[in-house]
C-alpha cells in the first residue's frame, strides 16, 4: 500500500483526497494516515490539507525499494528491486541469488557499496546518498558466446535512460562507457555463469555517478557526474526505473534475433567513436584507424588508413580516441 500510494502521489499534482485512498485500498482514515506518517518520516514533504487530502511537496533523493518500484513501467525488469543501504556489492547479492533460483528482472540496489568491483579487478568507488550502484539479474536462454553482448545492451539502455530524464547530450564509448562532456559517468561490469550449452545467469552491475561533486584527483579528468552536468541534482529513483524500461526494450529486441542486430542503428546513433579516428592498443601492437560503426555482434568496425577494414573485438583490445579519453 505505501509503494501503491506513493505512486498515486508522484502521479497527481493536486491533493489526493483521504476518503478516496481508504476507499481505494479498503482501510481506515488511520491507516491510510500511518503510512503517510512513515513517508513523511523517510523525508517526504507531504502537504495535509483538511477537506482537501494529501499532496506532495517535495521528496528526498531517496532510493528506496517503494521509490523505485512506484516509478517503474516495466513488465518484468526491477521486478523484484531487492534494496540494501548498505552491501559489498550488489552484483555479489545478485549472483548469490542467481544462485538460489530468483527470477530474471530482478534487480539489486545499494546506497552505499563497501567493496563495489569495478573491471580489470579495480575498485568501484561507492560513496552514499550520491549515486546509483545496480546489478540485473537475467537468465536469457542464448549460446553462452552472446553473453558478453548484453553490456552493450546496458549501456544503451543507461544512455537512453539518461537522456530521457534529463535531456543531457549522452554518447557511448564502444563498448560500454557512458559518457557526458567527454567524461566518464558510467561503468558497467557483467558478471555470468555458464555451462557449455546454456547460461544459468548474467548478472549486469551499473555504477552511475549521479549526484557526487567531487572526485579524486587520479580521476577527475576522465570521470563526472550527472549533476556536474547538468548543473542541477537528478532523481535516482527516477532514473534506475527509466534505465529499466529502456533495458526491458532493448532486450526484448535482443532476444528476437540474439544478436545486436535490432538496436545496431540505435547503439550507432549514439556511438562517439563513430567516424572518428581511434588508436586500438592491441597487445604489442597499437595501430589508428578510423571507426566506422559495430558488427551485429557488438564488435568494433575499423578502416586502417590502407583502406582494409577489421573488425575489434572487445576484451582483447582497448581503444583510445586519438585527442582524448573518448
Ligand atoms: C567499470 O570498471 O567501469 C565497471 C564498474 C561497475 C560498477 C558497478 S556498481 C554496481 C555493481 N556492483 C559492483 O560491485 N560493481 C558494479
Amino acid at each position: 500500500m505505501k509503494t501503491k500510494i506513493l505512486k498515486m502521489l508522484n502521479e497527481s499534482e493536486d491533493f489526493l483526497s483521504g476518503q478516496q485512498l481508504c476507499e481505494t485500498f479498503g482501510v481506515s482514515r488511520t491507516a491510510v494516515w500511518k503510512v503517510i506518517d512513515q513517508l513523511k518520516k523517510e523525508g517526504y514533504e507531504i502537504e495535509a490539507v483538511r477537506n482537501k487530502g494529501y499532496r506532495l511537496v517535495g521528496r528526498p533523493d531517496l532510493l528506496s525499494k517503494s521509490e523505485i518500484e512506484s516509478r517503474l513501467k516495466t513488465d518484468t525488469m526491477g521486478r523484484p528491486v531487492v534494496y540494501y543501504e548498505e552491501t559489498d556489492s550488489t552484483n555479489t547479492r545478485a549472483k548469490e541469488a542467481g544462485e538460489e533460483g530468483m527470477a530474471e528482472g530482478t534487480l539489486f540496489v545499494a546506497d552505499r557499496q563497501s567493496a563495489g568491483k569495478g573491471r580489470r579487478g579495480r575498485q568501484w568507488s561507492s560513496p552514499s546518498g550520491e549515486n546509483i550502484y545496480m546489478t540485473l539479474l537475467l537468465r536469457p536462454q542464448i549460446n553462452p558466446s552472446k553473453a558478453s553482448e548484453m553490456t552493450l545492451l546496458m549501456a544503451l539502455a543507461v544512455a537512453d535512460g539518461i537522456k530521457k530524464c534529463t535531456g543531457e547530450n549522452v554518447g557511448i564509448k564502444w563498448p560500454n562507457d557512458v559518457i557526458i562532456g567527454g567524461k566518464k559517468v558510467c561503468g558497467i561490469l557483467t558478471e555470468m555463469s555458464t555451462e557449455i550449452e546454456y547460461i544459468n545467469y548474467v548478472v549486469i552491475g551499473v555504477g552511475i555517478n549521479v549526484n557526487q561533486e567531487t572526485f579524486p584527483e587520479e580521476i577527475e579528468n576522465v570521470a563526472t557526474s550527472l549533476k556536474l552536468a547538468v548543473g542541477d541534482m537528478v532523481d535516482r529513483a527516477a532514473l534506475t526505473a527509466e534505465v529499466m524500461e529502456s533495458f526491458e526494450r532493448i532486450y526484448r529486441k535482443f532476444l528476437e534475433s540474439e544478436d545486436l542486430a535490432g538496436v545496431r542503428e540505435e547503439y550507432e546513433s549514439m556511438l562517439l567513436n563513430k567516424n572518428q579516428k581511434v588508436r586500438v592498443l592491441e597487445p604489442g601492437h597499437e595501430y589508428e584507424a578510423v571507426a566506422l560503426g559495430i558488427t551485429e555482434t557488438g564488435e568494433l568496425i575499423v578502416q586502417t588508413p590502407d583502406g582494409e577494414v577489421q573488425h575489434v573485438y572487445a576484451g582483447e583490445v582497448s581503444v583510445r580516441g586519438v585527442y582524448g579519453y573518448v
